[in-house]
């Protein structure tokens, strides 16, 4: 036995293989999808440009990115069984259903054992597609709610508002939530990514490793944060109540959500956007007062920010999807939407390059333990 291994715990700050998809400048508070800032990309392109991209490597041209958007809408509908599943669960929680109904998918979907990069494309294609259908389906049937066919002449974030709400959002409500999808849709080997890898990597498919994915986004220390500032505002109330409510926190060693990351030591540069867009929109709905408690966190946080431990992109989203009418415990399943074309870009990445992912654990239990039969046990 090797005595002395060297563990990183957490695997923080191990390289486990080379990616084109994204790049983290942690430092600097940089963000690239293949190359491209983020910034760039948020301020001038679309989600569904932004999957494309990801997923083929390279921007659409026109017919491309049409070609793309039109695979995208014939894949919005569910199969009836998927509605059936989710009648039968649709007290779980959001997630639950959705990490349930990708797996189902599989069932229904012609290229489930075909590992090709072809089938991959398409395959992510409809997963893409279909998770905000069945996020929108799970929540009318649960409300008791009929559910609403979905809108061609929409986009994908404005599809998704409509077949949820039941009612064609504003033009201002759909670019923000587009935004916030293309700021959520790849973030280097973040524990979902890694997850849905290492699925990959023992050469399963597709709809395995997204089901994966979906299963440990759903942690409160990753895409469940959002979910966990909204209700820490919703605990604070008011503005003026955040000094006590986040002093006791920090005294008790607890947490504020949506600050600290493994990568970033400055701010998140998707924070950056959604904390502009938040306040708008505040203004915009007559709701100012989450965006103010926000404030009144970060205000407390700078001490914390100045070690390092900053505002990551959960912090403003919760209260983006609070004022657009979303109910609290679908936050992590929009991230999940989000994520899908990041997701599936590695991996193909991984099924191009394949090893097996199998890390060791070092062994620190006893051995040659004598067995004592079950009846002379105390
Ligand atoms: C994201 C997160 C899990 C990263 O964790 P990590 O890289 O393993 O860092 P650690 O948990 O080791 O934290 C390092 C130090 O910063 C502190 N810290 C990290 N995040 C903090 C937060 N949100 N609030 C207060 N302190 C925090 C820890 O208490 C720890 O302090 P210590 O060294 O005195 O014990 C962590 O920052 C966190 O729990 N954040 C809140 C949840 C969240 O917003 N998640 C979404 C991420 S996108």
């Amino acid at each position: 036995m090797d005595n002395n291994p060297s563990i990183k715990r957490g695997l923080k700050d191990i390289y486990i293989d080379t990616t084109k998809s994204s790049y983290i400048d942690g430092n600097a508070g940089r963000l690239f999808y293949r190359g491209y800032d983020i910034d760039e990309l948020a301020n001038n392109s679309t989600f569904e440009e932004t999957a494309f991209l990801l997923m083929y490597g390279n921007l659409p041209n026109k017919e491309e990115l049409e070609n793309f958007e039109s695979e995208l809408k014939q894949a919005r509908r569910l199969p009836d069984n998927i509605i059936e599943i989710i009648n039968h669960i649709q007290s779980s929680h959001p997630m639950d259903v959705l990490r349930t109904c990708i797996s189902a998918l599989s069932a229904f979907d012609i290229d489930v054992d075909d590992n090709s990069r072809e089938s991959n494309l398409r395959k992510g294609i409809r997963l893409t597609a279909q998770a905000p259908a069945i996020v929108a389906a799970h929540d009318r049937i649960r409300k008791g709610q009929k559910v609403i066919s979905p809108d061609d002449n929409l986009s994908h974030a404005s599809n998704f508002l409509y077949t949820l709400l039941g009612e064609i959002p504003d033009e201002e409500d759909g670019k923000l939530l587009d935004k916030d999808f293309l700021l959520h849709a790849e973030h280097g080997l973040n524990a979902s990514s890694f997850g849905a890898r290492v699925t990959a990597s023992t050469q399963s498919d597709l709809h395995s490793a997204v089901t994966t994915g979906v299963g440990i986004l759903k942690g409160p220390s990753h895409g469940g944060a959002a979910e966990s500032v909204m209700k820490m505002a919703m605990e604070i109330g008011e503005p003026e109540n955040t000094q006590d409510y986040i002093n006791d926190l920090l005294n008790n060693r607890g947490r504020v959500m949506g600050y600290g990351h493994r990568v970033y030591k400055s701010i998140d540069p998707r924070a950056i956007h959604l904390r502009d867009d938040a306040k708008k929109l505040g203004e915009r709905k007559q709701q100012t007062k989450w965006y103010s408690i926000l404030e009144s966190i970060a205000d407390l946080m700078v001490p914390y920010s100045k070690k390092g431990i900053c505002q990551n992109v959960d912090f403003f989203s919760g209260a983006i999807y609070y004022l657009m009418g979303i109910s609290e415990d679908l936050y992590t399943s929009i991230f999940t939407m989000g994520r899908i074309p990041g997701w599936t870009a590695q991996v193909m990445e991984q099924f191009e390059k394949n090893i097996l992912i199998r890390p060791r654990l070092f062994y620190d239990g006893l051995l040659d333990i004598k067995y004592i039969p079950i009846n002379n046990r105390d």
